[in-house]
Protein backbone atom coordinates (compact mmCIF):
# COMPACT_ATOMS: atom_id res chain seq x y z
CA UNK A 1 0.00 0.00 0.00
CA UNK A 2 1.19 3.55 -0.95
CA UNK A 3 0.29 6.15 1.83
CA UNK A 4 0.77 9.48 1.73
CA UNK A 5 0.24 11.53 5.34
CA UNK A 6 -0.19 15.06 5.84
CA UNK A 7 1.69 16.24 2.94
CA UNK A 8 2.59 19.98 2.66
CA UNK A 9 4.42 22.49 0.40
CA UNK A 10 4.81 26.22 -0.35
CA UNK A 11 6.15 27.88 -3.90
CA UNK A 12 6.37 31.44 -3.80
CA UNK A 13 4.56 32.09 -0.87
CA UNK A 14 1.61 30.14 -1.80
CA UNK A 15 0.37 26.70 -0.62
CA UNK A 16 0.57 24.07 -3.29
CA UNK A 17 0.14 21.53 -0.95
CA UNK A 18 -1.78 21.41 2.38
CA UNK A 19 -2.03 18.34 4.46
CA UNK A 20 -2.71 15.96 1.49
CA UNK A 21 -3.39 12.59 2.76
CA UNK A 22 -3.90 9.76 0.39
CA UNK A 23 -4.32 5.96 0.54
CA UNK A 24 -3.69 3.55 -2.46
CA UNK A 25 -3.92 -0.14 -2.06
CA UNK A 26 -1.85 -2.64 -3.79
CA UNK A 27 -2.67 -3.14 -7.15
CA UNK A 28 -5.10 -0.22 -7.74
CA UNK A 29 -4.79 2.46 -10.03
CA UNK A 30 -5.74 6.08 -9.12
CA UNK A 31 -6.32 9.37 -10.92
CA UNK A 32 -5.38 12.75 -9.73
CA UNK A 33 -7.19 15.73 -11.38
CA UNK A 34 -6.42 19.36 -11.40
CA UNK A 35 -6.29 22.49 -13.06
CA UNK A 36 -2.55 23.26 -14.90
CA UNK A 37 -0.46 24.72 -12.28
CA UNK A 38 -2.57 22.84 -9.06
CA UNK A 39 0.51 21.30 -8.11
CA UNK A 40 -0.04 17.37 -9.83
CA UNK A 41 3.53 16.90 -10.99
CA UNK A 42 5.12 18.24 -7.70
CA UNK A 43 2.75 15.71 -6.23
CA UNK A 44 3.53 12.84 -8.37
CA UNK A 45 7.22 14.03 -7.81
CA UNK A 46 7.11 13.76 -3.78
CA UNK A 47 6.10 10.02 -4.13
CA UNK A 48 8.88 9.40 -6.88
CA UNK A 49 11.59 11.28 -4.31
CA UNK A 50 12.25 13.68 -6.83
CA UNK A 51 11.13 16.75 -4.73
CA UNK A 52 10.39 16.78 -0.74
CA UNK A 53 7.62 17.64 1.15
CA UNK A 54 8.23 20.66 3.66
CA UNK A 55 6.57 18.28 6.06
CA UNK A 56 4.78 14.71 6.01
CA UNK A 57 5.83 11.80 4.85
CA UNK A 58 5.26 9.28 1.87
CA UNK A 59 5.20 5.52 3.05
CA UNK A 60 5.03 2.16 1.00
CA UNK A 61 4.18 -1.32 2.78
CA UNK A 62 4.77 -0.37 6.23
CA UNK A 63 8.05 1.29 6.21
CA UNK A 64 8.70 5.76 6.00
CA UNK A 65 10.40 5.89 2.39
CA UNK A 66 10.44 9.76 3.06
CA UNK A 67 14.16 10.07 2.71
CA UNK A 68 14.69 7.43 0.12
CA UNK A 69 16.34 8.45 -2.97
CA UNK A 70 14.06 8.02 -6.23
CA UNK A 71 16.70 4.62 -7.45
CA UNK A 72 15.89 2.77 -4.08
CA UNK A 73 11.69 3.46 -4.37
CA UNK A 74 11.24 0.83 -7.12
CA UNK A 75 8.87 3.08 -8.66
CA UNK A 76 8.59 3.87 -12.48
CA UNK A 77 8.17 7.13 -13.72
CA UNK A 78 6.47 8.00 -17.16
CA UNK A 79 5.93 11.38 -18.34
CA UNK A 80 4.45 12.62 -21.81
CA UNK A 81 7.39 13.39 -23.43
CA UNK A 82 8.79 9.97 -23.46
CA UNK A 83 11.55 10.17 -22.04
CA UNK A 84 13.57 7.27 -24.04
CA UNK A 85 17.24 7.09 -25.14
CA UNK A 86 17.63 9.11 -28.40
CA UNK A 87 20.92 7.02 -28.93
CA UNK A 88 20.04 3.73 -28.33
CA UNK A 89 17.67 1.29 -30.20
CA UNK A 90 14.09 0.18 -28.79
CA UNK A 91 15.92 -2.86 -27.75
CA UNK A 92 18.28 -0.94 -25.44
CA UNK A 93 16.14 1.24 -24.52
CA UNK A 94 13.49 -1.84 -22.89
CA UNK A 95 16.73 -3.35 -21.36
CA UNK A 96 18.46 -0.99 -20.16
CA UNK A 97 16.44 -1.07 -16.43
CA UNK A 98 17.53 -4.70 -16.45
CA UNK A 99 20.95 -4.00 -16.72
CA UNK A 100 21.05 -1.57 -14.01
CA UNK A 101 19.70 -4.00 -11.63
CA UNK A 102 22.36 -6.28 -12.87
CA UNK A 103 21.05 -8.41 -15.19
CA UNK A 104 23.69 -10.15 -17.70
CA UNK A 105 23.22 -7.76 -21.07
CA UNK A 106 22.38 -10.82 -23.67
CA UNK A 107 20.05 -12.03 -20.91
CA UNK A 108 18.22 -8.75 -20.44
CA UNK A 109 18.07 -7.94 -24.24
CA UNK A 110 16.45 -11.04 -24.65
CA UNK A 111 13.61 -10.15 -21.76
CA UNK A 112 13.32 -7.04 -23.96
CA UNK A 113 13.12 -8.49 -26.84
CA UNK A 114 9.92 -10.88 -25.41
CA UNK A 115 8.63 -7.94 -23.66
CA UNK A 116 8.54 -5.98 -27.33
CA UNK A 117 6.81 -8.71 -28.89
CA UNK A 118 3.99 -9.24 -26.18
CA UNK A 119 3.72 -5.85 -26.99
CA UNK A 120 3.84 -5.95 -30.73
CA UNK A 121 6.82 -4.18 -31.11
CA UNK A 122 8.97 -6.91 -31.79
CA UNK A 123 9.49 -5.47 -35.51
CA UNK A 124 10.89 -2.27 -34.57
CA UNK A 125 13.52 -3.74 -31.73
CA UNK A 126 16.55 -2.39 -34.13
CA UNK A 127 14.76 0.79 -35.07
CA UNK A 128 15.98 4.37 -33.77
CA UNK A 129 13.30 5.36 -30.80
CA UNK A 130 13.45 9.14 -33.18
CA UNK A 131 11.85 6.71 -36.37
CA UNK A 132 8.77 5.77 -34.21
CA UNK A 133 5.46 7.27 -33.79
CA UNK A 134 4.47 8.92 -30.59
CA UNK A 135 2.02 6.35 -29.87
CA UNK A 136 4.50 3.54 -30.97
CA UNK A 137 7.10 5.56 -28.80
CA UNK A 138 5.01 5.61 -25.64
CA UNK A 139 4.50 2.07 -26.02
CA UNK A 140 7.96 1.58 -25.93
CA UNK A 141 8.26 3.63 -22.72
CA UNK A 142 5.86 1.50 -20.97
CA UNK A 143 8.15 -1.45 -22.26
CA UNK A 144 10.45 -0.07 -20.30
CA UNK A 145 8.53 1.03 -17.34
CA UNK A 146 6.94 -2.57 -16.89
CA UNK A 147 9.68 -4.47 -17.29
CA UNK A 148 11.64 -4.01 -13.93
CA UNK A 149 8.47 -5.11 -12.32
CA UNK A 150 8.12 -1.78 -10.75
CA UNK A 151 6.39 -1.28 -6.84
CA UNK A 152 4.61 1.38 -8.78
CA UNK A 153 3.89 2.65 -11.76
CA UNK A 154 3.52 7.36 -11.80
CA UNK A 155 1.95 8.32 -15.06
CA UNK A 156 1.95 12.04 -15.72
CA UNK A 157 -0.15 13.32 -18.41
CA UNK A 158 1.53 9.46 -20.51
CA UNK A 159 -0.98 10.66 -23.64
CA UNK A 160 -1.11 14.07 -23.60
CA UNK A 161 1.04 14.50 -26.77
CA UNK A 162 -0.94 12.06 -28.55
CA UNK A 163 -4.37 12.75 -31.24
CA UNK A 164 -7.32 11.84 -29.53
CA UNK A 165 -8.37 8.85 -31.36
CA UNK A 166 -4.28 7.31 -30.12
CA UNK A 167 -5.30 8.48 -26.55
CA UNK A 168 -8.32 6.35 -26.55
CA UNK A 169 -6.44 3.43 -28.05
CA UNK A 170 -3.64 3.52 -25.66
CA UNK A 171 -5.70 4.10 -22.51
CA UNK A 172 -7.18 0.75 -23.44
CA UNK A 173 -3.92 -1.25 -23.90
CA UNK A 174 -2.07 0.06 -20.84
CA UNK A 175 -5.06 -0.39 -18.99
CA UNK A 176 -5.20 -3.91 -19.45
CA UNK A 177 -1.48 -4.22 -19.55
CA UNK A 178 -1.16 -2.44 -15.81
CA UNK A 179 -4.03 -4.78 -14.79
CA UNK A 180 -1.96 -7.98 -15.71
CA UNK A 181 1.26 -6.63 -14.35
CA UNK A 182 -0.81 -6.07 -11.01
CA UNK A 183 0.68 -2.62 -10.78
CA UNK A 184 -0.62 0.08 -8.41
CA UNK A 185 -0.23 3.03 -10.64
CA UNK A 186 -0.83 6.79 -10.01
CA UNK A 187 -2.29 8.27 -13.30
CA UNK A 188 -1.79 12.61 -13.33
CA UNK A 189 -4.54 13.90 -16.55
CA UNK A 190 -6.38 16.69 -17.46
CA UNK A 191 -8.75 14.62 -18.92
CA UNK A 192 -12.25 13.07 -16.77
CA UNK A 193 -12.86 10.65 -19.24
CA UNK A 194 -9.69 9.34 -19.53
CA UNK A 195 -9.42 9.27 -15.38
CA UNK A 196 -12.85 7.31 -15.61
CA UNK A 197 -11.41 4.78 -18.60
CA UNK A 198 -8.38 4.23 -16.38
CA UNK A 199 -8.97 4.68 -12.67
CA UNK A 200 -11.02 2.65 -10.03
CA UNK A 201 -10.98 5.81 -7.67
CA UNK A 202 -9.98 9.81 -8.40
CA UNK A 203 -8.81 12.74 -6.75
CA UNK A 204 -9.28 16.56 -8.00
CA UNK A 205 -5.96 18.55 -6.44
CA UNK A 206 -7.55 21.93 -5.85
CA UNK A 207 -6.47 24.98 -3.50
CA UNK A 208 -3.46 22.13 -2.25
CA UNK A 209 -6.39 19.92 -1.15
CA UNK A 210 -7.36 16.68 -2.39
CA UNK A 211 -11.24 16.33 -3.52
CA UNK A 212 -12.24 12.45 -4.16
CA UNK A 213 -14.22 12.40 -7.18
CA UNK A 214 -15.22 9.06 -7.61
N1 LIG B 1 10.58 23.14 -8.00
C1 LIG B 1 9.31 23.44 -7.79
N2 LIG B 1 8.69 23.00 -6.72
C2 LIG B 1 7.44 23.27 -6.47
N3 LIG B 1 6.66 24.01 -7.28
C3 LIG B 1 7.19 24.48 -8.36
C4 LIG B 1 8.52 24.21 -8.70
N4 LIG B 1 8.76 24.77 -9.85
C5 LIG B 1 7.63 25.38 -10.22
N5 LIG B 1 6.67 25.22 -9.32
C6 LIG B 1 5.30 25.77 -9.37
O1 LIG B 1 4.35 24.97 -8.71
C7 LIG B 1 3.07 25.02 -9.35
C8 LIG B 1 2.55 23.61 -9.59
O2 LIG B 1 3.29 22.98 -10.61
P1 LIG B 1 2.95 21.50 -11.09
O3 LIG B 1 3.90 21.23 -12.21
O4 LIG B 1 2.96 20.58 -9.95
O5 LIG B 1 1.46 21.68 -11.62
P2 LIG B 1 0.57 20.67 -12.45
O6 LIG B 1 -0.72 20.53 -11.71
O7 LIG B 1 1.31 19.46 -12.77
O8 LIG B 1 0.29 21.51 -13.78
P3 LIG B 1 0.13 20.98 -15.29
O9 LIG B 1 -1.26 20.43 -15.38
O10 LIG B 1 0.28 22.23 -16.10
O11 LIG B 1 1.20 19.99 -15.57
C9 LIG B 1 3.30 25.83 -10.60
O12 LIG B 1 2.78 27.10 -10.35
C10 LIG B 1 4.79 25.83 -10.77
O13 LIG B 1 5.20 27.01 -11.39
MG1 LIG C 1 2.07 18.61 -14.53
Amino acid sequence: MLELRHLSKQWDHRPLLSDVNLRIDAGETVALLGASGSGKSTLLKMVAGLEMPESGSVWFDGKDITALPPEQRGFALMFQDFALFPHLDVLHNVAFGLVEQGMRKPVARAQALEMLERFGLGGHAKARVWTLSGGEQQRVALARALITQPRALLLDEPFSALDAQLREQLRVEFCDRIREAGMTAILVTHDETEARAMAQRAWALEAGQLKQLW
